[in-house]
Parts: structure tokens; C-alpha cells; sequence
């Protein structure tokens, strides 16, 4: 098992949600942190950790922080990207769908950026979604997306040995990517998993669990687990 303790750690994504979760139990285990995001920190969670702005899609930006970094040991993906398209595929407009892969084009930057840097006992974590294995009317954009994702983490591992990479199959999770607020959001996220194993909306730190499960345990590389309340098995 890997320990933590003076371990460094670069969160993409790391100032909100997901992200934040992971990069507060790696610190809560020693890791020094470092988030970056385009806005910076929204809150006094990220206090004690270095936090940097960029675009994952700025592939200078990301070079810098490599480099200045370099010899780090975990990376995680956590960053949205930019916007998704929701809706009916027959009725969606093409830039739209074409614009939910920016997640794609970012995690994709900061492995084949990043993994030159890392040591050699480095890990890797990324976030898929559910939707990548659930029909789901309304989310074939996204759920195209996180195949995608889940494919690459699948290809791409044999390559990069003996760094270690894996991805964390979200279901649908209560953080701020969802706007809606009072009861328009309690509606939104029960609605979303009334069907589920689990008939509730899932906390980011449940995802951060598995997360930090994927970078400790060193015989796992290349697979998924799923933290989704039995959203693909309902
Ligand atoms: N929440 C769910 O129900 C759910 C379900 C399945 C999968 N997921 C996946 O889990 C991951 C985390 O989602 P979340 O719910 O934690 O989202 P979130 O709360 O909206 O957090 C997204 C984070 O990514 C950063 N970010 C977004 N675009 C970026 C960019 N282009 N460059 C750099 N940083 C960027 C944001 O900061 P800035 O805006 O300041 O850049 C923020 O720190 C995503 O990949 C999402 O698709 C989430």
C-alpha cells in the first residue's frame, strides 16, 4: 500500500466537488496537494494546499506546471471541462455534443503531459460517469463522453507502466456542477435516483473513498470501480 506522507499530489478540478473531496483526504493523509482550476479556490476547503489557475485545455499552461512539479506523484482529473449537452441525440445540436468532450481533451492533456513527470511508483485517477453504461434518455453526449474516458484508462495503462491508472464511475452525486437550489434540487436529485439500488443521491466524499483507494492499492491499474448506488445494475 502506498503511503501518503510527504507524497505530492496534483487535483485538476480540485477546488469543487469531487475534486475537492479527493484533494482534502489526500491532505488528511499526508499528501502535499496542489489544485488546479481556472477560478481558483470558492472557499476556505482548499486552505493549506498550493492552488494554481489554468485551463486543462491549455496545454502550455499545463506544460509549466508539470515541469515546475515534476517528480510528483499522483495525478487526478476531476475537471468538468467545460459545458455538457443534455437532451435527446436526434434532436442535439452537433457543437454541443462535440463541446462535451472537452473533459476528454482535458484528462487526455494532463495524462500524456503529466505521466513524463510523474515517479515511477505514480498513480493516476480519472472520473467517468454513469451514464457511460446506462441508457439513459438525455445523456448520450455525456455518456459517450465517460466511455470514452473508461476506454482510454483501459488502453492507455499498458503503456504508461509502471505508473498505475484507473477512473471512478460516479452515479449521480450532489455537488455544485448541479445549479439548482431549495427544492428544485432536492426534486432534481431524487428524481435522478429514485430508480436506483441505492435511492439517493451520492456525497462527493463517497467518490473520494474509492479515489484514494485507486492511488494507495499498487495492484490495480487499468479498471473502474463504481460508486454510482447501484445505478447501473438497477
Ligand atoms: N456530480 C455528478 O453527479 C457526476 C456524475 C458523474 C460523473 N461526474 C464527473 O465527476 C467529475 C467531477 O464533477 P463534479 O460534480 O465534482 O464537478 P464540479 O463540482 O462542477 O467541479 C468541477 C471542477 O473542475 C474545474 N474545472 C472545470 N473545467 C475546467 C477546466 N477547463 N480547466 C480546469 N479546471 C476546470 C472547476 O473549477 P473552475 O470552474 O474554477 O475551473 C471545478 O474545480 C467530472 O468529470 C464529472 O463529469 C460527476
Amino acid at each position: 500500500m502506498t503511503n501518503f506522507t510527504n507524497k505530492k499530489a496534483i487535483v485538476f478540478g480540485g477546488t469543487s466537488g469531487i475534486g475537492l473531496e479527493i484533494a482534502k483526504l489526500l491532505m488528511q493523509l499526508g499528501a502535499k496537494v496542489i489544485t488546479v482550476s481556472r477560478r481558483g479556490p470558492q472557499s476556505d476547503a482548499n486552505n493549506g494546499m498550493q492552488n494554481e489557475m489554468a485551463d486543462v485545455l491549455d496545454r502550455t499552461a499545463l506544460k509549466a506546471i508539470f515541469e515546475h512539479h515534476s517528480g510528483f506523484d499522483f495525478l487526478v482529473n476531476a475537471a468538468t471541462g467545460g459545458s455538457r449537452a443534455i437532451g435527446p441525440f436526434l434532436e442535439m445540436d452537433m457543437d454541443g455534443f462535440q463541446g462535451s468532450f472537452a473533459k476528454l481533451w482535458g484528462y487526455l492533456n494532463t495524462v500524456q503531459l503529466g505521466a513524463p513527470h510523474m515517479s515511477q511508483n505514480g498513480a493516476i485517477v480519472l472520473l467517468s460517469g454513469y451514464p457511460a453504461r446506462k441508457a439513459k434518455l438525455g445523456s448520450i453526449a455525456i455518456g459517450t463522453v465517460g466511455n470514452a474516458v473508461e476506454g482510454f484508462v483501459k488502453l492507455v495503462a499498458s503503456e504508461i507502466k509502471p505508473l498505475r491508472i484507473n477512473a471512478v464511475c460516479p452515479g449521480l452525486i450532489d455537488t455544485p456542477m448541479f445549479t439548482q437550489q431549495g427544492k428544485a434540487r432536492e426534486d432534481f436529485l431524487s428524481n435522478g435516483t429514485e430508480q436506483n439500488l441505492i435511492a439517493r443521491a451520492g456525497q462527493p466524499e463517497e467518490v473520494a473513498s474509492a479515489a484514494i483507494f485507486l492511488l494507495q492499492n499498487q495492484f490495480v491499474t487499468g479498471t473502474i470501480v463504481d460508486v454510482d448506488g447501484g445505478a447501473i445494475s438497477a
